[in-house]
């Protein structure tokens, strides 16, 4: 039995959430896309051996011809020749406004698919199939998608929202242990950012010596997906376009793309993200805003997953690497702090001002 939740935005769809669903993936597009006869699957090499042939099968059964794109799997290949190579198939085979891309994997797969029927023909439709919690819980959902450029991570791109989401939880079950623990890095994110039962869930498992267990309790971790996919459903139903309430999604993510940057990818986002909001947070109770208590128990919550609450970037490379980030506005960004557990706070700050601040949770 599947779960929806509706995601209201410039255009509206619902993320459907269930084990076992993959099979029914072309019924459901079937339904959305009455008129599509040709879909792309943009996929990668570690994801397409386990679940692409159940997808193309399921879209041949309901009538539409299905081509596979599939790059090699990481971050490195999120540039604009992979993009084109999606553009060269699709012109190459007559592709049309009518026709579609479904983005099958994790963040990379659903950046880059959304990306290229974000610009193919000016804009055709995109179905995301995220298979790691991380594309579950965040990335899949919103319509933010693009490439990165060797300077900096996400640097083009464009907001194209999905024409519906589909999540198999049962893809869950073949995460390696690094993939889940890098996915809770944004799980635990929404817990601190916006949502204290989450958080109270969270500390609960953790307190019980079950942190890692989650990994396969499928129905605890679909009631947390389904917890973090409808506080991104809020949040965009409040601000699509990443000018004001949207910007709370991006603690740790200021600091933690400059981590990844600098790793040249070979860290992966989930980590840098659960660092940067461990420095933030630190930064934070030398500044004087957060309580050093409340403080301890975001780290603890954060290491009790596994994950990484500091790096030994400096201040100054962290605000370097800022500057080239697209949250940045003129010599403004916008910087997301958690003062207290649930709520989140954005300050604008100047590169001085942002320098000044992180000095204080960095050496
Ligand atoms: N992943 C952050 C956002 O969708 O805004």
């Amino acid at each position: 039995m599947a779960d929806k939740i509706h995601v209201t935005a410039s255009k509206d769809y619902d993320v459907i959430i269930g084990a076992g669903i993959l099979p029914e993936t072309g019924k459901i597009v079937r339904e959305i896309l009455p008129q599509a006869g040709k879909v792309l699957i943009v996929s990668d090499t570690n994801v397409a051996p386990l679940y692409m042939k159940t997808v193309k099968d399921s879209l041949a059964s309901s009538g539409f011809e299905a081509f596979e794109y599939v790059f090699e799997a990481g971050e490195r290949s999120k540039n604009i020749d992979s993009i084109a190579g999606m553009w060269d198939l699709m012109a190459k085979e007559g592709f049309t406004r009518a026709d579609a891309v479904a983005a099958l994997g994790g963040g990379v797969a659903g950046d880059m698919g959304g990306f290229a029927a974000a610009t193919f023909l000016r804009g055709i439709s995109v179905i995301q199939i995220p298979t790691s919690l991380l594309a579950m819980v965040d990335s899949s959902i919103g319509g933010k998608t693009g490439i990165d450029l060797p300077v900096a991570k996400n640097q083009v791109g464009a907001f194209h929202q999905p024409s519906v989401v589909i999540e198999d939880t049962d893809c869950l079950k073949t995460l390696s242990p690094d993939l889940f623990t890098e996915g809770m890095g944004e799980v635990i994110k929404y817990a601190f950012i916006m949502d204290l039962p989450l958080y109270d869930l969270l500390r609960k498992t953790a307190d019980e010596g079950k942190a890692a267990e989650l990994a396969s309790d499928t129905d605890m971790l679909t009631s947390v997906i389904k917890s973090c996919v409808a506080d991104k459903a809020y949040v965009i139903a409040n601000d699509e376009f990443d000018t004001g309430l949207r910007q709370i999604l991006n603690f740790g993510h200021t600091v933690g793309h400059v981590i990844e940057s600098r790793s040249d990818f070979s860290l992966p986002h989930g980590v840098c993200v659960a660092k940067g909001m461990g420095i933030v947070t630190d930064a934070a109770v030398k500044a004087g805003t957060c309580d050093p208590q409340e403080a301890a128990k975001m780290k603890d919550l954060i290491e009790a997953f596994g994950l990484p609450s500091s790096d030994g970037i400096t201040a100054q490379d962290a605000v370097d690497g800022a500057m080239n980030d697209k949250k940045k506005r003129g010599d403004t960004l916008s910087l997301v702090v958690v003062n207290k557990i649930g709520k989140a706070e954005i300050v604008k700050v100047t590169s001085g001002e942002y320098l000044e601040f992180l000095e204080k949770g960095l050496n």
